[in-house]
């Protein structure tokens, strides 16, 4: 079976990125109030659980379809989570949220599944009534808005993961309208750490082509780094910085770490109005596309006018058969929520068990080209028609 992807899951650097705005640009979550930039949406969330000062014995309620790089920063703060139910449409189910607050409940963790945004007065309302502290989790939706307000202008705290949206190896923020960052700080990454992220931001765009007739010349300097990264590493003596953190990478020793500058140069810099465009062109035209083939529905069956989709998220009838036909044909597919945590008590919410088998993201981001998104749609309409996938892109 083949690993590699034949078109980019995520934004990949071009000269497009640079683009001069045109039109409107869109509102995204740093329009939300004050912001810190940090290493990565987890350990947004693990900032704001200590700015909240959670710790042993405190409660944290979180949606049972999540991922794990959800709930790791709520158990390095000590806390236990406490899962609650979504809807059929990811609706966080509130009356459930309500049967399950103890004394001991303090936050509340809402994500805006793949973009798409929850009703986020009701759950304001609902905070309010219940004296919880509302971490509205952006990390799907960096862009677009509810009622009028930017994303996160909602919750005490928002965090937004940059690299879903923005041609970045790493990158995220902390946001708060209610001034509850003051004071707050971020330390530096170090220099491993600023070579790091552009050499990998560079890597994933040479792979993809996207460097124009500076491609093969990048290529070859990531190559000489290459051999000289490996003889150092060979080296018995060498102080090589280990990997480390939890299964998703969290790694709570960097919760003050702020986010690269390179990352924040091109979060800076890019066209905000190419990123939700194209987005949005992309999500439609896959809906249009995918949205009513046999053994499939569209998670969203439409695309507000307010939203900036993270993905194309579709819902299968036959995954485990389907999967590995598209994986073989280098077809990205990104598994949110794919391992749920194993702490949950199993039945406590179906519908979050049945999206977490069945719900495969096709991306839609801003750096597609029209030729790619033509083949994924061809691959998928292949696989699901009982089509035969060809071997190779053509
Ligand atoms: C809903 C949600 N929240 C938080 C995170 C953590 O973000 P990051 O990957 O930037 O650590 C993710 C990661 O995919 C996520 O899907």
């Amino acid at each position: 079976m083949s690993d590699v992807e034949k078109i980019p899951k995520h934004p990949v650097l071009s000269w497009q990125t640079f683009e001069c705005e045109r039109g409107e640009s869109p509102q995204s979550v740093l329009d939300a109030g004050e912001a810190l930039y940090l290493n990565r949406g987890s350990l947004a969330i693990a900032f704001a659980l200590r700015q909240i000062g959670i710790s042993c014995g405190d409660e944290v309620l979180m949606p049972a379809y999540h991922c794990l790089a959800m709930v790791e920063p709520v158990l390095w703060a000590g806390a236990k989570p406490v899962f609650y139910r979504i809807g059929e449409d990811t609706s966080l189910d509130l009356a459930d949220i309500g049967c399950r607050l103890t004394p001991a409940g303090r936050v509340l963790i809402a994500p805006h599944y793949f973009g798409f945004h929850q009703d986020m007065m009701a759950i304001r309302a609902f905070c309010d009534d219940h004296r919880l502290v509302l971490i509205e989790d952006c990390a799907h939706a960096f862009f677009g808005s509810v009622a009028g307000r930017p994303m996160g202008y909602y919750g005490d705290y928002a965090i937004g993961s940059a690299w879903k949206f923005f041609p970045v190896d790493e990158g995220a923020c902390i946001v708060s309208s209610r001034g509850h960052l003051s004071g707050a700080a971020t330390g530096p990454g170090g220099l491993f750490f600023e070579i790091k992220s552009l050499v990998n931001t560079l890597e994933y765009a040479v792979r993809y082509g996207r460097m124009g007739f500076m491609n093969p010349l990048i290529c070859r300097i990531l190559q000489f780094k290459d051999k000289l990264w490996n003889r150092v590493k060979a080296n018995p003596g060498a102080n090589v910085p280990a990997q480390s953190g939890g299964a998703s990478g969290f790694d709570g020793n960097r919760v003050r770490q702020g986010s690269s500058g390179l990352s924040r140069l091109i979060m800076g810099a890019s066209s905000k109005s190419r990123i939700a465009r194209n987005r949005r062109e992309n999500y439609s035209r896959l809906l249009s596309s995918l949205g009513d083939l046999p053994g499939c529905r569209p998670l969203f069956d439409a695309l507000p006018e307010d939203v900036v989709p993270q993905v194309f998220p579709l819902v299968m009838e036959r995954p485990e058969e389907i999967f590995p036909v598209l994986k073989a044909a280098g077809v990205p597919i990104i598994r949110f929520g794919e391992y749920l945590w194993e702490g949950m008590e199993k039945g406590l919410c179906p519908v979050s068990e049945n999206y977490s088998r069945r719900v495969f993201q096709f991306p839609c981001h801003q750096d597609l080209k029209p030729e790619e998104l033509d083949w994924m749609i061809g691959r998928v309409r292949d696989a699901l028609l009982q089509k035969a996938v060809p071997e190779s892109m053509q």
